[in-house]
């Protein structure tokens, strides 16, 4: 295993900071299986693209409930060691949680916003994020910091939403949390707002990504689409996990009251039936992935 220069001081999470995803921990977690499913290609993908396997120091950006934590300490073993971030104390806390249940001792948590990770010369083999990047409001910040966390030649792979084109869900969602809140500028395809940092599909601005793997110093830079379709029973189950996991719409929705709140996610499944499939309900997702390498 490459000798790691960071220092975790304990598996306990110290940072007692509460962040809006704190409001969604527990419905990202209690959704583990259906995410897994959803993401288990891209996943095991991006894996590969940062050639994840025995013995290497992985930091994982962003690791929410751990999922793709959990997937990383398997492909690494006991050799290995895998460092989960997130700015999120309480979803971390879970990642911390799942990872002791599963018996993955290689597993430490660090609360930390990626856009300060602090890790700089920590000599990481490789790092992944997956679906965090685009919640950064600037993205390069958080892509120099990963650079920087990183041994000369060390690899990094991510997955991030595309453009509000390719994810019609997302944007049908978005638009009626946004419409039901007051807020004019809903979201449509080629509406520039959709790109706002920090947002959903903020990197799904054609070229933009690449430009900032670039632009952080990253070499041997690829962006690549990756089709991740989600399946459930109905719209009303996808809108089901919708409403207790996704922090963007939940933080849309929060000035509403109860009443209005419903209102608006019985809006947004009576919308969704648009993607009703003879077995089911079939939301269509399109991702970017990226692999970048950093310099000698
Ligand atoms: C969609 S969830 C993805 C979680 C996990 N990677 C997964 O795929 O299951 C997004 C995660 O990004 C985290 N996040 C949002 N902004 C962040 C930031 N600036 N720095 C670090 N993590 C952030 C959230 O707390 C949340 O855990």
């Amino acid at each position: 295993m490459g000798q790691l220069a960071f220092s975790v001081t304990s598996n306990a999470i110290t940072d007692t900071h509460s962040h809006p995803w704190d409001a969604a921990a527990a419905g990202w977690n209690s959704h583990a299986a259906l995410i897994h499913d959803w993401l288990q290609d891209a996943t095991q993908t991006m894996l590969d693209e940062a050639r994840i396997g025995p013995g290497l120091s992985v930091l994982d950006i962003a690791a929410g409930a751990g999922d793709q934590t959990l997937d990383i300490a398997r492909r690494v073993g006991d050799a290995g060691r895998v460092l989960a971030t997130d700015v999120s104390p309480a979803i971390l806390a879970l990642a911390q949680k799942n990872a002791q249940a599963a018996g993955l001792a290689q597993v430490s948590t660090q609360v930390a916003d990626a856009q300060s990770l602090g890790l700089a010369g920590s000599g990481f083999d490789a790092a992944v994020c997956r679906l965090g990047l685009m919640f950064c409001r600037s993205p390069l910040l958080a892509l120099r910091e990963i650079r920087a966390a990183l041994k000369p030649h060390g690899r990094f792979s991510a997955l991030v939403f595309g453009s509000p084109q390719r994810n019609p869900c997302l944007t049908v969602t978005l638009a009626t949390a946004r419409q039901h809140a007051g807020r004019v500028n809903a979201v449509l395809p080629g509406a520039t707002h959709a790109f706002e940092p920090g947002t959903l599909m903020s990197l799904g601005q054609p070229g933009l990504f690449l430009e900032l793997l670039q632009t952080a110093g990253f070499v041997d830079v690829a962006v690549s689409t990756v089709s991740a379709p989600m399946h459930t029973l109905s719209a009303t189950h996808y809108v089901d996990f919708l409403r207790s996991s996704a922090s963007p719409l939940i933080e849309i929705l929060a000035p509403l009251s109860a009443a209005e709140k419903q209102h608006a996610w019985h809006d947004m499944i009576e919308q969704l039936q648009i993607f009703n499939t003879p077995s089911g309900w079939t939301g269509p997702n399109e991702l970017l992935r990226c692999v970048a390498v950093s310099p000698a």
